[in-house]
């Protein structure tokens, strides 16, 4: 195997790019021009993967020292897992890297029968012709949903296969893997990508894309996606038919909450009688498209940036209440009556104060 065919990113072809030689591969507006933006901006090299420094350069020597260990990766949605295991895949096997990998997730059988015939089969078995790397990669995506009996039969496995095959185990909620199975591979904690980062991968999609974002919009959509850079693309896509992407556009177009609504939902709470916010939230609710879970999301938001009006033994009080509303919506609550839960855990908080 030479040093051109591993560590190096020549292996797989770049996308054509307007940034060609920065690191960074953004198709034009004609290139895949039917795919959901989420793959068509899909990195597909450890370089183009934004806000990620640490991972991809600690994988990036693994690949060019061949010391793939085997790999745990964790954290929150939209944040580069799938994306950079592909990378390694496609810069590890070349452009042939589908036939050296098999990949697993959610729809697939999670259970002892998968382990025992999918994996144990595909982990058994030699590579018949060499693409650069003399292992195959297992990645088991979502590997939080696999049964406790396929978990346990995997440290086994890992161990046993392990001059055959790498394997990778992605998950959101690590505290769900057997911390056996955790402790055999290397981990690497995904984070919320950085906003500045963000930003730029905003400008350039929208420049390739030519669609107008003002600074309110780029702004908005930076708060409602929390470094979820899925969330990103799939909101932009879904407004960029529109001449002028706002701060409006982008709360319309989600149906999240605006912040001058916000304003006008926590001053009824606050201020007007029970019966009288009941139905002025309730209208603003049905007129707005909002669903409570956001409302309640942002009235615990709008206590982070604005002064407790009430004690802290109060607003522990309100917050109790609120994590038990939350509670009945997702699992089925009806909004109306947990609307009149939210305003009636209000006035009561506002009542203990004044006792
Ligand atoms: N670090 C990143 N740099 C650039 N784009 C990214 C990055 N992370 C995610 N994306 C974009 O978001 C999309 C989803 O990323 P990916 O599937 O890798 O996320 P994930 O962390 O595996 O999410 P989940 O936990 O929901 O499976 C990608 O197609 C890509 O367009
Ligand atoms: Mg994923």
């Amino acid at each position: 195997m030479s040093d051109k065919e591993i560590g190096t990113e020549e292996t797989f072809p770049v996308l054509p790019s307007k940034n060609k030689g920065k690191g960074k591969a953004i198709p034009t507006k004609h290139d895949k021009e039917h795919l959901p933006w989420v793959e068509k901006y899909r990195p597909h090299t450890l370089s183009d993967l934004i806000s990620l420094e640490y991972i991809t350069s600690t994988l990036d020597k693994f690949i060019k020292e061949r010391q793939f260990p085997h790999l745990l990766f964790y954290g929150p949605p939209g944040t580069g897992k799938t994306s950079t295991i592909l990378a390694c895949a496609k810069r590890l096997f070349g452009k042939d890297w589908n036939s050296s990998v098999m990949e697993l997730n959610a729809s697939d059988e999670r259970g002892i029968d998968m382990v025992r015939e999918d994996i144990k089969g595909f982990a058994s078995t030699r590579k018949l012709f060499s693409t650069g790397s003399e292992f195959k990669l297992v990645i088991l995506d979502e590997a939080d949903g696999l049964t406790n009996i396929a978990q346990n039969a995997l440290r086994r496995i890992v161990e046993d296969y392990a001059k055959n095959v790498r394997f990778c185990f992605i998950c959101n909620n690590v505290q769900r893997l057997n911390p056996a199975l955790q402790s055999r591979c290397t981990r690497f904690r995904f984070r919320p990508l950085k906003q500045d980062q963000i930003r730029s991968r905003i400008e350039e999609i929208a420049m390739a894309e030519n669609v107008n974002i003002t600074e309110d919009g780029i702004q908005a959509l930076l708060k409602l996606c929390g470094g979820d850079m899925r969330r990103v693309l799939n909101i932009l896509q879904s407004c960029s038919s529109r001449d002028v992407i706002d701060e409006t556009v982008i709360y319309n177009c989600t149906g999240y909450p605006h912040p001058k609504d916000m304003e006008r939902i926590m001053n009824s709470l606050a201020n007007d009688e029970f019966s009288i916010a009941y139905s002025k939230i309730k209208i603003f609710m049905e007129n707005l498209s909002m669903s409570l879970n956001d409302i309640i999301t942002e009235v615990v938001n709008y206590f982070k940036i604005h002064e407790f009006p009430l004690s802290g033994e109060t607003m522990a009080y309100f917050f109790r209440n609120l994590r038990l509303i939350e509670h009945n919506l997702n699992t089925g609550g009806n909004n109306t009556t947990q609307l009149a839960a939210l305003i009636g855990a209000y006035k009561n908080a506002l009542k203990k104060a004044d006792k």
